[in-house]
């Protein structure tokens, strides 16, 4: 699926729950995938998830969960790089600088802290307002090139490169080259399984709407079975699609874990109500999910042995981040 090799990709989740479909089949898969002829740093983003509160001892937790659920999905510590964002400082030390290179203007033009602070922006972090810029400090203190997320990150790369250009103008340099997104054709945006119209999220307060890649087999069931569905049967034409909300997200989920096209999928449920698709679609996730859930667990034995992948991955990245920070340093003209 993925054609690139010998690049250097990058790329991070949030610690703040734990991974859902929507991150799996957005996200995750194609690290996995990419993992076969590239160099990939994948990344814990700890400092990302402060800008809104998190319980610190809860925050530790999930990092150490999550780094075991990445595993699980096939994520290969050993011939990669995982590790945690807080473990390197080359992120901190490069957001501040491009805190001073970004506008406040391109900061007011973000979505995603005008859907997180909604009306009452004035009362969240500045951490939250300036994100985006320690995003394009994450992939760029490694100038890595392609960075695989899904689509609600689109923009963010869009600014990564903003900034790296306006860095080269004001320094008169050719450092940070242009970094692409991969981001999937299907599933790119998985929906909440009650509201086709929302994002499936981690953060969202009520669990019915997404499925955790820890979920049970009976709450991966129960929770398609309740998916939201409408009255008409499924439609036969793919543009039909664009007005179902609901049926063409978990149309477009079947169509990428049982990998077939969307067309062929609407052959086999065209016509016929959503339960028939819906135990199709369990039986698919609980294949994909079980094996993860029980691997996480597993893994979850042993704390420490998950603590020395983080530290091992974070002197990794540190190897690699160091040098070009440095070089930035020196560019900005800071004395040493
Ligand atoms: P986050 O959970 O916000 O840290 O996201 C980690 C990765 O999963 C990012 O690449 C997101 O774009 C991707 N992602 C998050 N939510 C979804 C979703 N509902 N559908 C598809 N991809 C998602
Ligand atoms: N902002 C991303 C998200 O919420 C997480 C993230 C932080 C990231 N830094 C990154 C993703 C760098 C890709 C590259 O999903």
């Amino acid at each position: 699926m993925h054609k690139l090799s010998g690049k250097r990709i990058f790329s991070g989740i949030q610690p703040t729950g734990i991974p859902h479909i929507g991150n799996y089949l957005g996200a995750i898969r194609h690290w996995v995938e990419l993992q076969n002829a590239n160099e990939c740093l994948f990344c814990l983003v700890d400092m990302h998830a402060i800008t809104v509160w998190q319980e610190p001892h809860l925050l530790k937790t999930q990092i150490i969960e999550q780094t075991a659920v990445l595993m699980a999905c096939g994520i290969d510590p050993k011939k990669h790089i995982l590790f945690n964002q807080s473990a390197v400082h080359a992120h901190a030390r490069l957001a501040w600088i491009f805190n001073c290179v970004s506008r406040v203007g391109w900061m007011n033009r973000m979505t995603q802290f005008k859907d997180k602070a909604g009306k009452n922006r004035e009362a969240y972090s500045a951490g939250l307002y300036v994100y985006p810029n320690l995003m394009a400090a994450d992939i760029l203190v490694y100038q890595a090139t392609y960075v695989p997320v899904g689509e609600d990150q689109r923009q963010h790369i869009e600014l990564t490169n903003d900034i790296a250009q306006k860095f080269n103008h004001d320094y008169k340099v050719d450092f940070f080259r242009e970094v692409k997104g991969v981001i999937p054709e299907i599933s790119a945006r998985v929906m909440n399984l009650r509201d086709g119209s929302k994002k499936m999220s981690k953060s969202d307060p009520s669990e019915q709407g997404r499925i955790t890649l820890l979920d049970t087999d009976d709450d991966i069931a129960l929770k398609i079975r309740k998916a939201k569905s409408d009255a008409e049967p499924l439609p036969f034409e793919k543009n039909e699609l664009d007005r179902r909300l609901e049926a063409k997200n978990l149309i477009s989920m079947y169509s990428v874990l049982a990998q077939q096209p969307i067309e062929n999928v609407l052959k086999d449920f065209g016509g016929k109500g959503f339960a028939a698709l819906k135990l199709a679609l369990t039986d698919i996730v609980i294949e994909i999910i079980s094996p993860i859930r029980k691997e996480t667990h597993h893994l979850l034995n042993d704390s420490q042995y998950i603590l020395n992948i983080l530290r091992s991955g974070a002197e990794k990245a540190s190897a690699i981040a160091n040098p070009i920070i440095e070089k930035v340093e020196s560019l900005v003209g800071y004395v040493k």
